[in-house]
């Protein structure tokens, strides 16, 4: 991939690497030759890569088999795939790494290398979190919301111009792609209650959007890929409620309603926050497209993992079923989609060029702007 550094850039490249080769090795090779441009990764279980397995109440963990078969040595990460998850899948094709940067949390833990390693991204990302502060936490006590995501953000930010001073650090921090992949449970937790109607929450959903992506302009972010919320309705889970296992409409409704006026708030940013720019990739389209053309794909609607019984789907665990054919699958659990259809969406994403999956630009486009 052909990218254009700016000298500016190389400037606080120098400066980053001279401290994490003091402080921390480099975890790729790639990264050590190339131009840093570190990535910060939000949202929910689709590119959480273990934050949750750090909080004590929280019970909605994929930190146990047959979570990350199918990653390295087999082993459960607390990413909610057979494999590779979104935010590694996407960050891999961008370039300089071979998975997502590790969770904030996880960083957190070990202060001798904590400085050395956010200058190379962090993770944030919490499953079963959403745009609301509220979500999640019913269902699984303790959540990072996107909000305390973003305060975290904060504190890295802060470290960061500690290490580097303030006009490197902000120019690291500007230089960054932000992805944010949000919005599925805050649906899925109205549909459990309808306080409002759908125009109000889609409303108050998009109205809670823009503080976020304010917010974290203001702390200096500059790139932002978002990610829209998927055809949930067609998860496995929501299928098991039909009797012939069709899409749940409501819940696909909503993920379309709420998709127009995410792409109308990105394109006022744009047009009204000084240097603010996007890529906004239709996790909708992407998905049906799947389901309705499934190249690749032997089973579109039933999970890999868990079994598929009259009362529903039981957990994904040990001892439970697991497909042999995982790449065959696009669902791995009842909610989550397989590596093999998140390495096929982060492909549309990062070089796609077809506006019906990624507008007005594709990542790869988003992370050389
Ligand atoms: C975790 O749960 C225990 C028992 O329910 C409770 O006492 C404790 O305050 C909770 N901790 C947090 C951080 O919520
Ligand atoms: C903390 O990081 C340092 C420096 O990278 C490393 O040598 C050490 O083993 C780490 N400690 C733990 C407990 O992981
Ligand atoms: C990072 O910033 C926070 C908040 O200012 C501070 O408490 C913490 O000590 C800093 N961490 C390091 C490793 O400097
Ligand atoms: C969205 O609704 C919640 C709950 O009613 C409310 O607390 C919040 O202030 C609203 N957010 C916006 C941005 O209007
Ligand atoms: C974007 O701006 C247009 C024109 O000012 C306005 O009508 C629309 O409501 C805005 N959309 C959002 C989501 O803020
Ligand atoms: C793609 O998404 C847009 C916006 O939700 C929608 O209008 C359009 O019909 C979708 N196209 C396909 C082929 O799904
Ligand atoms: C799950 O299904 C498999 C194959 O259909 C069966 O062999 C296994 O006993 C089932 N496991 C549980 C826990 O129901
Ligand atoms: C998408 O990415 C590819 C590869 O970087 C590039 O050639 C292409 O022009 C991009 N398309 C758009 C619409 O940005």
């Amino acid at each position: 991939m052909a990218m254009k550094p700016l000298t500016i850039q190389k400037t606080v490249l120098l400066t980053a690497c001279l401290i994490l080769f003091s402080v921390s090795t480099i975890p790729t090779n790639k990264a050590a030759s190339k131009p840093m441009q570190p990535v910060f990764i939000f949202g929910d279980s689709t590119v959480d890569v273990g934050t949750n397995n750090h909080l004590k109440n929280c019970t909605a963990r994929a930190n146990h088999p047959y979570y990350g078969i199918d990653y390295l040595q087999s082993k459960p990460t607390g990413r909610f795939s057979n494999g590779q998850n979104a935010a590694d899948t996407i960050v891999t094709l961008l370039g300089g790494y071979k998975h997502s940067p590790p969770p904030f949390l996880a960083l957190l833990k070990n202060s001798s290398s904590f400085t050395g390693k956010i200058l190379h991204g962090v993770n944030f990302a919490s499953g079963g979190c959403g745009l609301d502060k509220e979500t999640g936490k019913d269902p699984y006590g303790v959540v990072v919301s996107l909000e305390e995501q973003i305060q975290q953000f904060a504190t890295v930010k802060g470290n960061i111009t500690a290490i580097l001073g303030e006009s490197n650090g902000q120019l690291l921090l500007q230089g960054s792609m932000y992805i944010m992949s949000i919005g599925s449970n805050d649906i899925m937790s109205y549909i459990f209650t309808h306080p409002v109607t759908p125009e109000l929450f889609i409303a108050n959903l998009t109205a809670t959007y823009a503080i976020h992506l304010k917010n974290l302009y203001s702390l200096g972010a500059r790139k932002f890929g978002v990610i829209s919320v998927p055809p949930i309705g067609c998860c496995p889970i929501a299928r098991s409620f039909s009797p012939v296992g069709d899409c749940a409409k409501e819940p696909n409704d909503l993920a379309i309603a709420f998709y127009t006026p995410l792409e109308s708030l990105l394109k006022n940013l744009s047009s009204t926050l000084e240097g603010f720019k996007y890529s906004l990739g239709n996790a909708y389209n992407m998905t049906m497209n799947i389901i309705e053309k499934p190249i690749g794909f032997k089973d579109v609607k039933t999970a890999c993992c868990g079994n598929h019984t009259q009362q529903g789907i039981s957990d994904c665990k040990k001892g439970g079923y697991v497909c042999p054919n995982r790449d065959e699958y696009l669902f791995w659990d009842a909610y989550h989609p397989s590596q093999a259809a998140v390495k096929l969406a982060a492909r549309e994403l990062v070089f796609g060029e077809d506006p019906k999956f990624v507008t007005p630009i594709n990542f790869s486009t988003l992370k050389r702007a």
